[in-house]
């Protein structure tokens, strides 16, 4: 089985490296190839996702993926920040459908900004769109506006669009997520205001009669965002587009102790995977060894299950990060008071000790 491995950017070496560490310690046959991408490969070749780092993501049985950005970049042209990079893949490769838990672990409950009574034992499941929305729809640009209040000047504009086999397909996604779990899904929109939100929950109604062992609300995306720090445990499935996604996904990142915890997974239609921490590339903290590498572990973990069919090293590999928070062991983004502070590579170390 071959692995696209590519760590990218700010703390993504440091801490795709301790993910690498786990998987070598499970000796499995992976054969793992690294190739650069985001920033790193912009200054060895030129673009943020070069056509032989793309190739070797097509090639590969699954992708494991650190972070891509840097202040650094800011000043490139669109189409040349790092960005772009892990945008082309999920779509060249049709990476449509985004699995982000957020999973509250109960050594953490103290490190979460909420009280532990909101988040202690908080197990959902977000399902982003990946493929579509304002992110890729055309047209969009900078133009000068040719109507409005102030015709003539600079305007950008973006498109939000979703096509009914776009929606179709993110919400058999989320269904059958729904079915492996506690059987509720909530359909996260804005169709208050917009006509993509509209169709978006007519479909999602329409799927939602295929599965009538699972509960279908909905939901606007103001008070979804309003819920998720009120009451998050009331959620199970939460299923949205692209947009809404991006920004719900980091809100329910942070009551889980640390976006340092958050694993995901990009998958395809196949379960092919691009695997990846949903925290970014946190170039402050860069080559300081102080990263948390276990959302990539976690994510390793993931790329295990969904796209090598491999679920019990997964599982040993869940059971070891649990373990180590049990022994203490806290990197600086999720330590409390009494704990153990340790490093990037000490928390990776500590991960293959709680293998054995
Ligand atoms: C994410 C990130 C990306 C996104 C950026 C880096 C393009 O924020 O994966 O959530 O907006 O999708
Ligand atoms: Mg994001």
């Amino acid at each position: 089985m071959k692995i696209a491995v590519l760590p990218g950017d700010g703390i993504g070496p440091e801490i795709v490296a301790q993910a690498v560490k786990v998987l070598e310690a499970l000796k499995l046959p992976l054969e793992m190839e690294t190739a650069p991408v985001g920033g790193a490969a912009y200054d060895v070749a030129g673009h943020p996702l070069p056509p032989a780092t793309l190739d070797l993501a097509k090639a590969a049985d699954a992708i494991l993926f650190g972070a891509v950005g840097d202040w650094k970049y800011d000043t490139l042209a669109r189409e040349l920040r790092p960005e772009q990079a892990i945008l082309g893949l999920r779509k060249h490769l049709s990476l449509f459908a985004n699995f982000r838990p957020a999973i509250c672990y109960k050594e953490l409950t103290a490190a979460s900004s909420l009280k532990p009574e909101i988040v202690g034992g908080l197990d959902i499941l977000i399902v982003r769109e990946l493929n579509g929305d304002i992110y890729f729809g055309s047209p969009k640009g900078i133009r000068n506006a040719p109507d409005g209040l102030f015709t003539g000047a600079r305007e950008g504009f973006d498109t939000m669009r979703y096509s009914e086999p776009e929606i179709e397909r993110i919400a058999h996604v989320a269904f059958a997520a729904a079915r492996k779990r506690n059987r509720k899904v909530c359909s996260v929109d804005k169709s208050n205001v917009l006509e993509t939100s509209q169709l978006w929950r007519e479909v999602m109604t329409r799927i939602a009669n295929e599965y009538s062992d699972v509960e279908l609300s909905h939901m606007y995306v103001d008070n979804a965002a309003m819920q998720l720090v009120r009451a998050p445990k009331s959620f199970d499935v939460i299923v949205t587009g692209n947009l809404f996604g991006d920004i719900l996904s980091d809100e329910a990142a942070m009551l889980t102790g640390s976006i340092g915890m958050l694993p995901s997974a990009s998958l395809d239609k196949n379960n092919k995977g691009l695997y990846e921490p949903s925290h970014g590339s946190a170039p402050d903290i860069a080559g300081k060894n102080i990263a948390n590498p276990l959302a990539t572990i976690l994510s390793a973990a993931m790329m295990l299950r969904f796209s090598l069919n491999l679920a019990n090293e997964a599982e040993r590999i869940e059971k070891a990060v649990q373990t180590v928070l049990a022994q203490g062991y806290r990197t600086a983004d999720i330590d409390t008071a009494g704990m153990k502070r340790v490093s990037t590579s000490k928390m990776g170390d500590a991960v293959v000790a709680a293998l054995r």
